[in-house]
């Protein structure tokens, strides 16, 4: 799974938009009082608590140390867990959930988190998720690796966006039908004004620039901006909007 750096703080005040979509998900999954829930991907504990709210009886499980020490601290009621989706060794649950978070598993890697999913899941249980879908942010991570390379940075850094033609039968090789699906264009308006794109590649793209020096950090950023300020920035309003598209689906365990 890529190494992303987190900064839980940056990401609940200057990343809010992640969880208020993400409600969206939650009300899918429409959680019931008493139904076993495992959140997958949970970060700082959000829709896990949403999750919560509703009655379920919810764990939430992240690979980021920080994600999850935040989320214990926010909701000291809940049960969190530092674990990687793939390894993960899960008790059985109705329904899994997750959102925005399948993206970070490579594609070579995802049967291993499939495979959890499936084995985590009752009989007729659920899988409820959404996440980056193909073509997802294409415009940013054109650019950005467009000027890493022209400044000769290679990375192998990918996320996993996927449409449903691949996406579907890789679920329905695990045992998981599909009943539905969508892929859906939904463009994103930062936080942070000017700034916003830049603070949101470096929450989420650090990866991408692990191998550049401070001072070509600057100047790839500025030329991104650049790059992208005709299609991504509106100067009314002063905002970023990043062309994120989103895989939903739900997956019912046969
Ligand atoms: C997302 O689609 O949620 C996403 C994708 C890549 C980086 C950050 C977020």
């Amino acid at each position: 799974m890529p190494d992303n750096e987190w900064d839980p703080d940056d990401y609940d005040e200057g990343h809010g938009f992640v969880a208020e979509y993400g409600k969206d998900v939650v009300r899918l999954l429409d959680p019931q009082p008493g139904k076993r829930i495992l959140d997958v991907g949970c970060g700082t504990g959000t829709l896990t608590a949403t999750i919560a709210d509703s009655g379920a009886d919810v764990v939430g499980i992240d690979a980021a140390a920080s994600m999850v020490e935040q989320a214990r601290e926010r909701y000291p009621g809940l049960s969190f867990e530092v674990a990687d989706a793939r390894k993960y060794d899960p008790s059985e649950f109705d329904a899994v959930f997750s959102n925005a978070a399948l993206h970070w598993i490579p594609s070579d890697d995802h049967d291993a988190a499939l495979s959890m999913v499936a084995s985590a899941l009752a009989d007729e249980g659920r899988f409820v998720a959404e996440f980056g879908g193909r073509g997802n942010v294409s415009q940013v991570e054109t650019a950005v690796r467009t000027e890493l390379s022209e400044r000769g940075y290679d990375t192998d850094h990918s996320w996993y966006f996927p449409s449903i033609g691949e996406y579907a039968p890789r679920l329905e090789s695990h045992g998981l039908e599909v009943t539905s699906a969508w892929l859906f264009d939904r463009p994103t308006e930062l936080d942070g004004g000017e700034a916003g794109l830049r603070e949101w590649i470096g929450m989420f793209g650090d990866e991408l620039f692990a191998p550049v020096s401070e001072t070509d950090r600057e100047a790839i950023l500025a030329a991104v901006e650049e790059r992208l300020r005709p299609a991504l920035f509106d100067p009314e309003t002063g905002t970023w909007t990043v062309d994120y598209r989103r895989l939903r689906f739900v997956a019912r365990r046969q």
